[in-house]
Parts: structure tokens; C-alpha cells; sequence
């Protein structure tokens, strides 16, 4: 069944809608770069040609150099190229995941533990934030590699990056950052991150799905899990070279929308707005960190654990459907954990940060994107709220 055309769009998290100069960016690429970017003819120059002003452009804006950018189907290959292609260049030891990562970097430590890597995971706090100290007690040996996720995306968490960086390089422990939900929403600049390898993807800024990158700092070495000559040998498969195109005009838009406003997210203030009001509801409670707290919070995301007028946590998969008949489209929690997750829901993130298996399922996210407006969000609350007591849509 087609959603409701009214339908207003909260689930930006989950995958965002693409821009329109993205699709012509891609229209365009797909007309004049349509060949396969190794032949040697003038179409595959002209494919080259596009591919590579594209990879520079997205290396510009994230601070490496085109050599350390690796053009990669979306962040969960990042991920896998980045954890189990560090199995080889790295002999078997410990690998260090936070409680809260996304199922990608669990299934690749799954492949590392069945190479012979322990796999071991560091505890949050209840705002989902790692803790250092216990960081710093298990980079000794044999740990070898830390993976870490910046921002969560079910409870919008941002992770202490640049200390928990800075810890890795004094112990010589490489280090992996899942940047999937940052990436458009604040400055990356990967030459001033002490991080060895950094995942992102296109479709969470409003660029194409398929496709993502791999930043990979030089004298790194990875073992590729695609053969084959592209990339340097170090990633297999004829180039996506349209998809690379939407993916460097999606993160052009979100750029310039970050630098229009001295290098914030815009979302902040709506977020904030919206926040604010919801919180003049009854039976609301916010997940995750507070937006002005120390730990930081992404600037798009709300996470909400709801209760009944009776006190008890509702079903957040209730709540979503409600809400989409009431037509707002918001999400349980991330996309991929709610569809792993079992008919229980309940949400494995919330569980390591200390909330009972009822609150943990009673989970809700709002997340905002460049299209919405004050006028799409004027009627969540009321909507929530109706939801919750669970008043029956009216007919037509
Ligand atoms: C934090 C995080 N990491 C990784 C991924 C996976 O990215 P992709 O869908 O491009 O494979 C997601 C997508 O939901 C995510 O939110």
C-alpha cells in the first residue's frame, strides 16, 4: 500500500529523500559518463574523467586526499572493508566495539571472531556514551583494533571521537569510526581526526543509496573483500560512476548548508523547537543525551521512550503505526534494528544503556531533514498525543 501522499517525512535516520540536484546530477552522469571507466576508448576516459572530479570533490570535502577515499556500496561494506579487511594486515587479537553500534559492525566482528579475534564490547553509560577509563583498561595487548560509532542512530548519541582517537594512537591501536549518521551533519575533516578508517554513506544526506565511502588513511593497509583491479586493487567491481556523481552533489548541498550557518546544522533549531514542545506532554521521556549536554546529541534527532496514560510503556512499533495513520512517518528506532529486532521490538541499544526490556521496546525517533519545515511539525505533538491515548483516527 502507498502511504498517504500527505504523509510528512520524520525518518531521515533511516534514509532521506533524495534532492532534486542530486537526481540530476546522476541524470546527467548516467547520459555523459555511462561507460566503464577502465576502457580505454574516449567514453571510458569520459567516465573516468567524471569519476574521478567526483571522488576529489567528495575527498575535498572530507579532509583526505582522492588516494584515501575508497567508493564502496553504502556503510555497512564500509564497515566489513574496514574490520574484516583489517584481518591479515592485522594478525588476530582483540577488537573493541561500544555496546551501541550499528548490526553492520556486529556481523563484521562475527567474521572476526570466526578468524580467530576476540571480540569484546565496552559498556555506555545511560546517555549510550562510552566510558574512557574503561576504554583505556583494554587497550593493551592484544587489542588491535577499536571500531566505534560517532552518532548512534536510534538514540542520537555522539560518541567522544577525537579522545577516544587519541587514546588509540598513544596504545598504537588502529582505529575505525562508523560516521554513516555525522557525515552532512557537521564538518568532517578526516586530515585532523586521529582515526585510521572512516565509513560513510550517500543516502543519509539525501544522496543515492548504493553507494558510500571508505576513508582509508595512507599506510593503512586493508585486504580487500571484493578482487579485482578498481580502486587501486583494493576494491573489486566496475565503478558506480552516476551513483558517485549523486553522492558528491548530496554532500555539495549539505556543505554549503552547514557553512551558510557557521559550520551547525540548521536541524538543530527545529529539532530544538520540536523537543520543546513534545515535552509539554505527558508520558514523554527523552533517550539519549540532552542537546546542550556535555555528551552531545545529533542535531536532527529526537528519541523518545513513551508510557500510556496508565503509566506503562507503550509498544513503540504501536506508536509508529498510529502515527502513520495520522500521517507522520517516524520510526521505532534504526530501521535495520527494528527489522532484526524480533515481533518483541525491543531495542538492544536501550537494553545496554540500562532501560527494562518494557522501556526498551517503547522506543521512538524523530529525525528531521532538510525538507521539513516549522509547518510539518506543528501537528506532531497533538498527533503523539492523540496516538498515546489512543483516540481512533477519524474516517476520511
Ligand atoms: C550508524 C549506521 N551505520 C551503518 C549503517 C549502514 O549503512 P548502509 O545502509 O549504507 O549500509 C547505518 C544505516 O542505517 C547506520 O545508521
Amino acid at each position: 500500500m502507498l502511504p498517504p501522499p500527505s504523509e510528512v517525512y520524520l525518518d531521515a535516520c533511516a534514509t532521506a529523500p533524495p534532492a532534486v540536484e542530486v537526481l540530476e546530477a546522476m541524470a546527467r552522469a548516467h547520459r555523459e559518463a555511462w561507460a566503464n571507466p577502465s576502457s580505454l576508448h574516449g567514453h571510458g576516459l569520459a567516465a573516468a574523467e567524471r569519476l574521478e572530479r567526483d571522488r576529489q570533490a567528495l575527498a575535498a570535502r572530507l579532509g583526505c586526499g582522492g588516494d584515501e577515499l575508497l567508493i564502496v556500496s553504502g556503510g555497512s561494506e564500509a564497515i566489513h572493508a574496514a574490520l574484516v579487511g583489517s584481518d591479515g594486515p592485522l594478525e588476530p587479537g582483540r577488537v573493541l566495539l561500544s555496546a551501541v553500534e550499528h548490526p553492520a559492525s556486529y556481523a563484521a566482528a562475527a567474521a572476526l571472531a570466526r578468524r580467530g579475534w576476540d571480540v569484546q564490547l565496552l559498556p555506555v553509560d545511560r546517555r549510550g556514551v562510552v566510558d574512557l577509563e574503561d576504554l583505556q583498561r583494554l587497550l593493551t595487548p592484544p587489542t588491535r583494533l577499536v571500531s566505534v560509532l560517532w552518532g548512534q542512530s536510534e538514540v542520537g548519541t555522539l560518541q567522544p571521537i577525537e579522545a577516544i582517537g587519541a587514546l588509540c594512537r598513544q596504545a598504537g591501536v588502529r582505529f575505525h569510526v562508523d560516521a554513516v549518521q555525522v557525515v552532512g551533519h557537521r564538518p568532517v575533516d578526516f586530515s585532523r581526526l586521529p582515526v585510521d578508517l572512516l565509513s560513510c554513506t550517500a543516502h543519509k544526506l539525501q544522496g543515492p543509496r548504493g553507494v558510500g565511502a571508505l576513508l582509508v588513511r595512507r599506510g593503512v593497509r586493508l585486504q580487500p573483500l571484493i578482487g579485482g583491479a578498481q580502486e587501486g586493487g583494493r576494491r573489486g567491481g566496475t565503478e558506480p560512476v552516476a551513483l558517485v556523481a549523486g553522492f558528491a552533489a548530496a554532500l555539495e548541498l549539505a556543505d554549503r548548508r552547514l557553512a551558510a550557518h557557521g559550520g551547525g546544522d540548521p536541524l538543530a533549531s527545529l529539532r530544538d523547537q520540536l523537543l520543546a514542545d513534545l515535552r509539554r506532554l505527558e508520558g514523554l521521556r527523552l533517550s539519549g543525551p540532552e542537546p546542550d549536554g556535555p555528551a552531545g546529541r545529533l542535531p536532527h534527532h529526537i528519541s523518545l521512550l513513551v508510557d500510556g496514560p496508565e503509566g506503562r510503556p507503550i509498544g513503540g512499533r504501536r506508536l509508529v503505526r498510529e502515527l502513520a495513520r495520522r500521517g507522520y512517518a517516524v520510526s521505532s528506532g534504526s530501521a535495520c534494528a527494528s527489522a532484526g529486532a524480533g515481533t518483541a521490538g525491543t531495542s538492544a541499544v536501550l537494553l545496554a544503556m540500562g532501560y527494562d526490556p518494557a522501556e526498551a521496546s517503547s522506543g521512538l525517533r524523530i529525525s528531521l531533514g532538510p525538507w521539513n519545515s516549522p509547518d510539518d511539525l506543528a501537528g506532531l505533538p497533538a498527533a503523539l498525543e492523540q496516538a498515546r491515548r489512543g483516540v481512533a483516527v477519524a474516517p476520511g
